[in-house]
């Protein structure tokens, strides 16, 4: 068995070892046997691409695997069971009223017209709804896990104009719920929330219920490309070299541990460093106020941030957007920046608007 500590540190580790689950799942795999028993997951997928499941499982390590069907008793999941139709439901039900599971659950959960916009199963002629069988499921969990930016927040599900009015987890349970974002969520994040819960119980969370162990750290702060904001030394174009905060970088409102545990194992990279922004994926708001995509946070004035960034905060990223409006004070005021970037902001509006007319 593994102290906390220790887990913590393995957690960090993994962000230099290609993955956290080489790491994490041998020492898993022997405090689960010291436990006697394997613990009861359910992975559900609502209103969703399968993007998050598919990213857990589209890793290097062939010990995820390892993770999933040994050291794990997953008794439902949309894409990884074999059984099908009412064999599922059967399985899906006995699990339930066995109590102690753990569920997962990916997609958001569409309310208009009682639901009827997602049918999970049919039960002779009745049609059983995400929205029934999410709040059945949750509401005898041990724990509820909300997988990908969907489930956790809205996500694109969700944007505007949401026609099926569809929510996430949190919103239509009585419940605590972990959040663990991401479009899609990083297989780490999933890996080493759902093994804190298993150690250690709930894991630290800051704001919007998210995992501080993952998401505590402002990417902007972690950016490589950090010193060539400070320097404005921008890129006007995604695929350019350069801080791409003028392109619409939302780097600044966002936290995740993406600058330092990267993507894609042994071909480690993050969108930053594959030179396009970060859109902000793991954010509430996301992607209603990341969009524009390409488009700048805030807008700089004299002596500060204007009314964007503060739209920002407002809706989703409160300490985070004022954080950025407080840096920008500062090097404005230090002089570092004022006029360099309000040069190039003048360049980079007018040569926006010559484009679009
Ligand atoms: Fe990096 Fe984006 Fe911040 Fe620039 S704005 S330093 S690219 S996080
Ligand atoms: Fe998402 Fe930004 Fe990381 S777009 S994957 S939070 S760098």
């Amino acid at each position: 068995m593994f102290t906390r500590r220790q887990f913590v540190q393995l957690c960090l580790k993994g962000m230099a070892a290609y993955s956290l689950s080489p790491l994490i799942i041998p020492r898993l795999a022997q405090a689960l046997e010291a436990m006697g028993e394997k613990p009861l997951v359910l992975y559900m997928e609502a209103n969703t691409c399968a993007g998050n499941v598919f990213s857990l499982l589209n890793t290097l390590n062939p010990s995820l695997r390892d993770l999933l069907f040994e050291s794990l008793d997953i008794r439902y999941s949309n894409t990884l069971m074999t059984a099908q139709g009412e064999k599922a439901l059967d399985i899906l039900m006995e699990t339930v009223e066995e109590g102690n599971y753990i569920v997962m659950v990916e997609g958001t959960i569409p309310t208009r017209g009682d639901g009827y916009y997602g049918t999970f199963a049919l039960l002779g002629e009745k049609e059983i709804t995400h929205l029934e069988m999410i709040r059945y499921i949750g509401s005898k969990a041990k724990t509820v896990i909300a997988v990908g930016t969907c489930a956790a927040f809205g996500g694109p599900f969700a944007a505007h104009p949401n026609p099926s009015h569809s929510l996430p987890v949190s919103k239509v349970l009585n419940r605590k719920v972990i959040n663990v974002p991401g479009c899609p969520v990083h297989p780490d994040w999933i890996v080493g929330t759902l093994s804190h819960v298993i150690l250690f119980g709930d894991p630290p969370l800051g704001v919007h219920n998210r995992p501080l162990l993952f998401y505590g750290e402002n990417i902007h702060e972690r950016c490589p490309r950090r010193q060539m904001y400070e320097k404005s030394i921008f890129a006007r174009h995604p695929g350019e070299e350069g801080c791409l905060y003028l392109i619409g970088c939302k780097g600044p409102v966002t936290y995740s541990d993406c600058p330092l545990r990267q993507w894609i194992g042994l071909h480690n990279s993050w969108p930053v460093e594959a030179n396009t922004p970060c859109i902000g994926c793991v954010n509430a708001d996301f992607p209603d106020k990341s969009m524009p995509f390409f488009q700048h946070l805030p807008q700089v004035g004299v002596g500060g941030v204007n009314t964007t960034a503060q739209k920002f905060a407002g809706a989703a990223a409160g300490a985070t957007a004022l954080g950025i409006g407080a840096h920008f004070l500062a090097t404005t005021f230090r002089g570092r920046l004022k006029m360099k970037l309000k040069g190039q902001l003048r360049s980079h509006q007018k040569k926006k608007g010559e484009k679009d007319e």
